[in-house]
């Protein structure tokens, strides 16, 4: 199958969005996805990128509009003050009639070149636990479940919970 891989550009935006969307719906999550494409093209192309995308495309059919964006890796940079520079993978999708042509495969070789030539000292992700198939996928590749084997769990503070430790105190 040909496909070729390219950095998301700000005219990719709809794209992404459409993937994130995709991917979330996978997950039975859909109807978290509150992010708009303005505050993804603020966020991934403005002068300080909160995010990267990878793009994998296909020519698509000589009918369509051109080439069709059909999977794609959302990633940042993050700091371990124990080892130092990280590769956060935080969304990884290939639409479903494209899986299985190493898509994935290719687009996880192209971080793994990335973490090394930036001198990450690991690539991480959260894996919904039901998730089986892509956890089998990533542990033939190699990785470690960190809250089996280290004991680590997942926090968050949502926005009502900042707001309250955000709020000034009343005299
Ligand atoms: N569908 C899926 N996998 C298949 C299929 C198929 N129809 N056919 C074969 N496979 C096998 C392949 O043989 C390969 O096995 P291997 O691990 O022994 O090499 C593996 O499944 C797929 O390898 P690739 O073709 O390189 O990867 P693909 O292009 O299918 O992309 C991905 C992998 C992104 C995980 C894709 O399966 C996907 O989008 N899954 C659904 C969404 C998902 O779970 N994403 C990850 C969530 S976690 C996160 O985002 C951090």
């Amino acid at each position: 199958m040909e496909y070729k891989l390219r950095k998301a550009e700000p005219r990719d935006v709809p794209d992404i969005l459409r993937l994130v969307k995709e991917l979330a719906k996978f997950e039975d999550m859909e109807d978290q996805v509150a992010l708009t494409e303005k505050e993804l093209l603020e966020d991934g192309f403005g002068e300080t990128p909160f995010y990267h995308c990878i793009l994998a495309e296909i020519q698509g059919e000589p009918s369509s509009d051109g080439p069709k964006v059909i999977g794609f890796a959302m990633y940042y940079f993050t700091y371990d003050p124990w080892v130092g520079k990280q590769l956060h993978l935080e969304d990884f999708f290939v639409m479903e009639e494209y899986r299985g042509n190493g898509i994935g495969s290719e687009i996880l070789k192209q971080l793994s070149d990335l973490a090394m030539k930036t001198h990450c000292r690991s690539m991480q992700f959260i894996v919904a636990e039901n998730n089986e198939p892509s956890i089998n996928f990533y542990k033939r590749r190699g990785a470690e479940d960190l809250s089996q084997e280290e004991g680590w769990r997942l926090y968050r503070f949502d926005e009502d919970s900042l707001n309250k430790m955000a709020a000034p105190t009343e005299e």
